[in-house]
């Protein structure tokens, strides 16, 4: 009987532990996804490019699955988040790719902390570099003779690369960094992160006239508004660092081959593999190339190679595409560059038929490398809300649309920047939202 009770006893005291455990941990996912459901109807968030502000689980439109809706029928209230820049429009065109693109990494291969012992930068892995060339000279994009690719974790960390390996290490003061408003919200934020001595963000070139050096980022086309730009300050002691993520013929025109002396890009933008985290500088001067090696070196002791090796892949198939055939199914450039074009004339026929909103325009450029003329169709929408709408953000997110507020960019409340880059659905969700709300309707959508 002794025996009896005491088998009883422990194996209901598991029992009853174990149910109690469950059910701890599903209130607490329930907490947690209601945590984040306040943070997002709430839109209290980061400002980084791609920190995520909602679960899978949300009805909400980031899914990890291309066209699935968590909740089928529900798209009335789905919450769209368009704020961050995250490339899913591309899965459609790598699904179809398959197997092309698919790299295998045996478990002994890319062991070593190095690449190539005998390049300035030790850590770039020669196949990607050779991709890399490759897919300049076929775009047209940028002059690659006489320069030093800096391979880097994705464009920011070449950006970061850029600040330390320009900032004096003995000047008394740190280098103003600036750049015409509106800018990429990233910059302030991550040239503040540390608080550095080196460096320190100074906000709008247009309005910076402070003595002493000055970094000057030139980001064409521009994030947010998508307006091809040049240097705005014409004064001495500054030094120009080219931010070309979106000077690709899916969203401008190439109408030159860019000739600067620091050069960024980054796959994020170029074929939608932001998850790989990798961005490459094109650097004139050996010294600041250098020096942006030595920061990687001390941030992460170089770049994954793995990651390397699936980015040379992709680029090859690119290229391959790219010379091989004109077919729209087939050319990435030629995917991406209707659909983003489809996107434009759906959003500016929705924002005609609104009336509250307005976008930017552009005028039409020769493209070299698809033998055109044809007008700029960025991967952001810079809409401005009209009067009587005072903040455009909040505007929006009353109405299930999440997006960045002009004043993370420098500017006002009555623009948001929006992602064109996103998944069809949220997308087409969007347009048609966006075109139902009209001036004669307005007060049904004013209240939160
Ligand atoms: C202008 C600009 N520069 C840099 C980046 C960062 O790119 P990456 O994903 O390579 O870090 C982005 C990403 O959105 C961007 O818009």
């Amino acid at each position: 009987m002794a025996r009896f009770w005491h088998v009883f006893t422990v194996r209901n005291l598991l029992v009853v532990s174990l149910a109690i455990n469950a059910s701890f941990i599903l209130r607490l996912g329930y907490e947690t996804i209601d945590i984040k459901r306040e943070q997002l109807l709430t839109g209290k968030r980061a400002q980084g490019e791609a920190l995520p502000t909602q679960r899978a689980h949300l009805p909400v439109s980031t899914t990890s699955s291309p066209s699935s809706t968590p909740f089928p029928g529900s798209d009335r209230d789905r919450v769209i988040n368009l704020d961050h820049g995250d490339p899913t429009m591309y899965e459609r065109f790598w699904q179809q790719v398959g197997e092309k693109a698919t790299i295998v990494i045996p478990g002994w291969q890319s062991m070593s902390y190095f690449s190539d012992i005998g390049n300035l930068c030790w850590f770039l892995e020669p196949e990607f570099a050779r991709q890399v060339l490759r897919l300049h000279k076929i775009v047209g994009n940028a002059v690659t003779e006489d320069r030093h690719i800096v391979v880097g974790t994705g464009s920011t960390q070449l950006f970061q690369a850029v600040l330390y390996a320009l900032a004096p290490p003995d000047a008394e003061e740190p280098v103003s960094v600036v750049s015409a408003a509106p800018y990429y919200s990233s910059y302030p934020a991550i040239t503040e992160s540390l608080k550095s001595g080196l460096y320190r963000w100074e906000g709008d070139a247009l309005s910076f006239s402070k003595e002493g050096q000055f970094i000057e980022l030139v980001t064409s086309p521009n994030n947010p508004d998508g307006y091809v730009r040049g240097s705005v300050l014409n004064k001495s002691g500054g030094v120009l660092v080219h931010d070309f993520a979106y000077y690709w013929p899916q969203y401008t025109p190439i109408t030159y081959p860019a000739d600067y002396d620091i050069m960024l890009f980054t796959v994020s933008k170029t074929t939608g593999h932001a998850g790989m985290r990798i961005g490459w500088a094109l650097v004139k001067d050996r010294e600041i190339a250098k020096r942006m090696v030595k920061y990687i070196e001390l941030n992460s002791i170089g770049v994954s190679k793995d990651s390397q090796l699936r980015a040379a892949k992709v680029f090859e198939v690119v290229s391959d595409s790219c010379e091989s055939s004109s077919n729209t199914t087939e050319s990435l450039f030629e995917f991406a560059y209707h659909l983003m074009m489809e996107r434009w004339q759906n959003l500016r026929a929705a924002v005609k038929h609104s009336g509250i909103f307005s976008l930017p325009e552009f005028s039409p450029g020769f493209c070299m490398f698809k033998g055109r003329l044809f007008e700029p169709q960025p991967a952001f929408a810079w809409l401005k809300c009209e009067e009587p709408i005072e903040d455009c953000e909040r505007f929006l997110r009353s109405n299930k649309i999440l997006t960045r507020s002009g004043r993370h960019f420098g500017v006002g409340l009555q623009y948001v920047r929006i992602s064109l880059i996103d998944r069809d659905d949220n997308i087409d969700l969007f347009v048609e939202r966006l075109s139902n709300i009209r001036k004669d309707n307005l007060c049904q959508h004013m209240g939160e």
